[in-house]
Parts: C-alpha cells; sequence; structure tokens
C-alpha cells in the first residue's frame, strides 16, 4: 500500500504543506508571511490571521500539485509545538478536522525533531549517532541524535536564540526584519575583526546570546556621539564583527561537544543554518578536525513543512498516531 501522508507547519510565521509519498518529498509549498515586517518582529495575533488566510490554499496547491487524490492520503502530520500557540492552533485545528473527514490517521511533530530530520531528505544522510546545532529564531540547542526519533537535548541557551541575537543586533542598525539575512548579507563585504565584541562565557554546553546585543548598544551609543554616520560609513565592518562574534560562540560549544562525545558527524539546522559565515566556518572545522559536516538545502533551513513531512514518514512507520483531543505545545520539548 501507498503511504501518502500530508504534513502541515504553522508554528510562527510561515504556512506551509507537504506531501510526503512513500518517504519521497513531493513538494514542499511555504507562504511567507510579509504582514510583520514593518513591525520589526512577528506579531502573533497577525500570524494566527495569516494562517487562517493562507492555509486551504496552501494545502489545495500541495495536494493538486502531489497528483495524489485527496482521498488517497494516508494520515495527516502538523506542528505540535513548540511554538507560537495562536499560530500552532490553526495547524492544529485544520489537522483535526481533516483527519477526522476522511478518517485517516493523525500525527504530532516536535518542530525542533523535524528540522533535524530535514536531513533525511536528501543524501547525503548523517549516520548515527550525530551531534545537531539547531539556531533558529526561538532555539539555540546541541542535540545528540542517536536514532531519527531518539534525540537529547545535550546544551542550550539559557537566554536569547543566536537567530534573536541576530534580528536584535540587526535592529539596532537599521536593518529590516529579519534581520538575520541582511547581517550576513553586509557582512560578506567587511572586516570580521574590525570590532571587538565580548563572547560569553558559559559552562559547559550552555549559551547566552543576550550580552552582544547590550554591547552592541553601548558601542553604537559611544561612536554615534562622535559621528553620527559611524553606522553607515562603518556598516560592513559593524556586521562582520557581530556576525564573527556570534558564529564564534556556536562553535566554541559545538567543538566542545563534538569533543565530549567523541562524535565526528556533525549537522546544522534551523533558520539561521542558511548563514553563509556559518557554513563557511563549518567547513573550515570539519578539514580542520576531521569533521563530516552536514547543511541542509536552503529551503528546508528555514520554517518548511517537508522536514514535518519527513518526520511524520518516520513517526508512520512506528504507528506514533495521535488522539483528535490533541491540543498544541507551545513549550513542547525534544
Ligand atoms: O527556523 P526559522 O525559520 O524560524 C524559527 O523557528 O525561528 O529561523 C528564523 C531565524 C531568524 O532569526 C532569521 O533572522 C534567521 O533565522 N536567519 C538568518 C539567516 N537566514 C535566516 N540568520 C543569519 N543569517 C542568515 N542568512
Ligand atoms: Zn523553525
Amino acid at each position: 500500500m501507498n503511504v501518502n501522508i500530508l504534513a502541515i507547519e504553522s508554528s510562527c510565521d510561515e504556512t506551509s504543506a507537504s506531501i510526503i509519498s512513500n518517504g519521497k518529498i513531493l513538494n514542499n509549498i511555504v507562504a511567507t508571511q510579509s504582514v510583520h515586517e514593518k513591525y520589526g518582529g512577528v506579531v502573533p495575533e497577525l500570524a494566527s490571521r495569516a494562517h487562517q488566510q493562507h492555509l486551504i490554499p496552501v494545502v489545495h496547491e500541495a495536494i493538486v500539485s502531489s497528483g495524489i487524490d485527496k482521498n488517497a492520503l494516508t494520515a495527516v502530520a502538523f506542528t505540535r509545538g513548540p511554538g507560537l500557540m495562536g499560530s500552532l492552533m490553526v495547524g492544529v485545528s485544520f489537522a483535526k478536522s481533516f483527519a477526522y473527514a476522511l478518517d485517516i490517521p493523525l500525527i504530532a511533530i516536535n518542530h525542533m525533531e523535524a528540522h533535524i530530520l530535514a536531513h533525511f531528505i536528501d543524501e547525503p544522510k548523517p549516520s548515527f549517532p550525530f551531534i545537531c546545532l539547531t539556531v533558529s529564531g526561538g532555539h539555540t540547542q546541541l542535540v545528540l541524535v542517536r536514532d531519527h526519533l531518539d534525540m537529547e537535548v545535550i546544551g542550550e541557551t539559557m537566554d536569547d536564540a543566536v537567530g534573536e541575537a541576530f534580528d536584535k543586533t540587526a535592529k539596532l542598525l537599521g536593518l529590516p526584519y529579519p534581520g538575520g539575512p541582511f547581517l550576513d548579507k553586509y557582512a560578506k563585504e567587511g572586516n570580521p575583526k574590525a570590532y571587538q565584541f565580548p563572547i560569553s562565557d558559559m559552562p559547559d554546553l550552555t549559551f547566552s546570546f543576550s550580552g552582544i546585543k547590550t554591547a552592541v548598544l553601548y558601542f553604537l551609543r559611544d561612536h554615534l556621539k562622535d559621528n553620527p554616520q559611524f553606522v553607515e560609513d562603518n556598516l560592513a565592518d559593524i556586521c562582520a564583527s557581530v556576525q564573527y562574534t556570534l558564529i564564534k560562540t556556536l562553535m566554541q560549544k559545538l567543538k566542545k561537544a563534538a569533543k565530549q562525545y567523541k562524535i565526528k558527524e556533525i549537522a546544522i539546522a534551523g533558520g539561521v543554518s542558511a548563514n553563509s559565515g556559518l557554513r563557511d566556518e563549518l567547513e573550515n572545522l570539519s578539514s580542520q578536525l576531521g569533521w563530516k559536516v552536514y547543511i541542509p538545502k536552503f529551503e528546508y533551513c528555514t520554517d518548511n513543512a517537508a522536514m514535518i513531512a519527513m518526520a511524520a514518514h518516520y513517526k508512520y512507520q512506528k504507528g506514533d498516531f495521535c488522539g483528535l483531543d490533541v491540543s498544541p505545545e507551545a513549550r513542547m520539548k525534544i
């Protein structure tokens, strides 16, 4: 029998649907919400409303472009958490109704596990056990992955996520939201050693990213006193220096984890893994330390339903279904 799963992602500000057929991703339809740009951050209420608007057209497109009849779907999967409660609610309610109407099983997916399982969409796939550094707008985690559905968080941030640090410093520099990709773009033309920002010194495998935002704030205040054009004149160097500091902080802990667990299979996942400086640094470390590094395709770095579909594939094989009384979990843990 063919196993055709419809997967839905609605945890933050992307509405996405994907169809996976017998373990192969057929498509990945994503509707990005531009409504948040003018507010400089995701407005939860507006995100929920936009999901309501986008979800059915996105699902429709996924089903039609897959060439699979709606009645030939064997299961429906959705992101249960973590994420924004209102946004999750839209996806969960839709998935439950869909499963009930078609009388097919329902599969609940953890968004953070799915970011990691995006590595199993294409070749080359990491072999177990591997360490994944998951870096997004809401999370910064080091995860020991023993099997597709056997993961353990071995380190995480005690305050801001690294994506937040990118976005908040970019905002201080007057860049549009979300600032991460803009900071990345300007950093390419700058000198990463032009300015020095403190690298947080946390014990074990714990990260902290709240300090850099304050450091950049004071740095700008001091320089703007003498030169009101300081940011415009030095944007590339400031971006390169901030990015260098953030990447260095991430790499210090990743190196520590790899050494501690004696693992050389290293993956990155989440929106910040689109960062070109981070990708370059991982390539450097892979030749220096003999790591085998896995970096997802661009489209599978940021939020998407293909990763939810991939996770659903493994859960379907185990018969890991949930009841129609399931509810979202905004703080769902791995
Ligand atoms: O995984 P994701 O799409 O959504 C969350 O679950 O948070 O990650 C979004 C984050 C944002 O903070 C965004 O600025 C960051 O990923 N991001 C980047 C880049 N592309 C996206 N940060 C740095 N450099 C990039 N090229
Ligand atoms: Zn995400």
